[in-house]
């Protein structure tokens, strides 16, 4: 068995910390990589890594730059807030390294681009946590609608609506950031709809506010349009400051009208309905299994990519126009236009 392959983690506490307990140790057990370091700026964050990545307190370190300087590494983990993420992107690419990091890959368009850019010039390798698009019920659904079997696809309806309205309830920052629900959570959203539909974007249309009980900064409230290249159509509805919770993370609502079926995801029930006035014909469909979901799976790819594997399917070039849709959305909501998303991504690549 080849060596593992030793990786950097920035940010611990947050969900760095689940990364800590729930993602990476998988990884050492199944012997594909182990952690050389740990960085956060908060020490009392440091203990996540010590308890379960079995780090020494030598290698947690608060100074990003002496933590890649002292530690050689294959690849850096990101796990900070966007607005942080090309920081440690320089500082992995800078020493040699490949990169790993949580979505959306920057909190601009621009910063998005620019690590695009640097990521090519430097001939590396990135992908993007996209967990929710890579859960098992959607991957079922995904799966369900391009088996063929229900005939075209030719629009899909989402649904993520919750009551977090109470400043911090959806972690501190959220609230004090613009676009929280588009940058924090849509984004998830916009990559399922691309999965589902099998096609990155054509325009969006974006109506996106706060209502006065909403305790955000930023709006948290959105209805969404998109026409997909492919021509089919997307509405998405996302909220954060509801009243009640009705379908939360890795609780959706997706309905994937086919012309011979309607695939109904709701809740992790996925049902196939047929027929015409009255009561449809409801038929449940099995979920796929397979070991794992979500994070851990998406490590593991990326591990085996830089093992000499296959490409996986969250990769920076694929993931860029999760990000293109996910801007051009809080382009549209800011401007009251619709915006042509491949024209907004080809300007703002030409832009850096
Ligand atoms: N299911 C999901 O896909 C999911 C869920 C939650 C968070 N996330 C993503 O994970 C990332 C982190 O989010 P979070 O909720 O954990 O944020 P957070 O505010 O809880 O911060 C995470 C950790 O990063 C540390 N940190 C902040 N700035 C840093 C810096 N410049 N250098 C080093 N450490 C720093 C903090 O001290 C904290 O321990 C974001 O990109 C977010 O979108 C993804």
């Amino acid at each position: 068995m080849d060596k593992p392959l030793r990786y950097i983690l920035v940010g611990t506490g947050g969900f760095g910390g689940y990364w800590c307990s729930g993602v990476l140790p998988r990884l050492g057990q199944l012997g594909k990589a182990q952690a050389v370091a740990a960085v956060d700026i908060n020490p009392q964050a440091m203990k996540n890594a010590q308890q379960h990545l079995k780090l020494p307190a030598d290698r947690c370190y608060t100074d990003i730059k002496r933590a890649f300087d002292d530690n050689q590494a294959d690849f850096a983990i990101v796990v900070v807030p966007p607005a942080f993420h090309e920081a440690v992107v320089d500082q992995a690419l800078g020493h040699g390294m490949d990169i790993l990091s949580e979505k959306p890959i920057a909190d601009s368009m621009a910063g998005c681009c620019r690590i695009y850019k640097k990521v090519k010039v430097a001939g590396r390798k990135m992908a993007v946590t996209m967990s929710h698009r890579f859960d098992q019920d959607k991957q079922s659904l995904e799966a369900a609608v391009k088996s063929g079997k229900y005939g075209p696809l030719h629009y899909v309806v989402h649904r993520f609506t919750y009551n977090l309205r109470k400043f911090a309830s959806w972690g501190k920052f959220r609230h004090e950031i613009p676009d929280p629900l588009l940058i924090e959570g849509t984004v998830h959203h916009f990559d399922i709809l691309r999965a589902i539909s099998g096609s990155n974007a054509k325009t969006v249309y974006a109506v996106t506010w706060n209502p006065p009980w909403g305790e955000y900064a930023g709006d948290s409230t959105a209805l969404i349009t998109m026409v997909m290249e492919n021509g089919v159509k997307c509405l998405y509805e996302g909220a954060k400051a509801n009243a009640s919770t009705l379908n939360g993370w890795g609780q959706d609502y997706i309905r994937t009208e086919c012309r011979d079926g309607t695939l109904v995801l709701n809740r992790r029930w996925l049902r196939v309905l047929r027929g015409g006035a009255g009561r449809p014909l409801a038929e449940d469909m099995p979920l796929l299994e397979q070991p794992v979901w979500t994070n851990p799976w998406l490590a593991e790819m990326f591990c085996d990519w830089l093992a000499g594997g296959p490409q996986p399917p969250n990769h920076l070039d694929d993931n860029i126009q999760c990000a293109a849709l996910l801007f051009a959305a809080i382009e549209s909501a800011h401007t009251g236009r619709i915006v042509d998303v491949q024209g907004f991504l080809a300007a703002n690549a030409a832009a850096v």
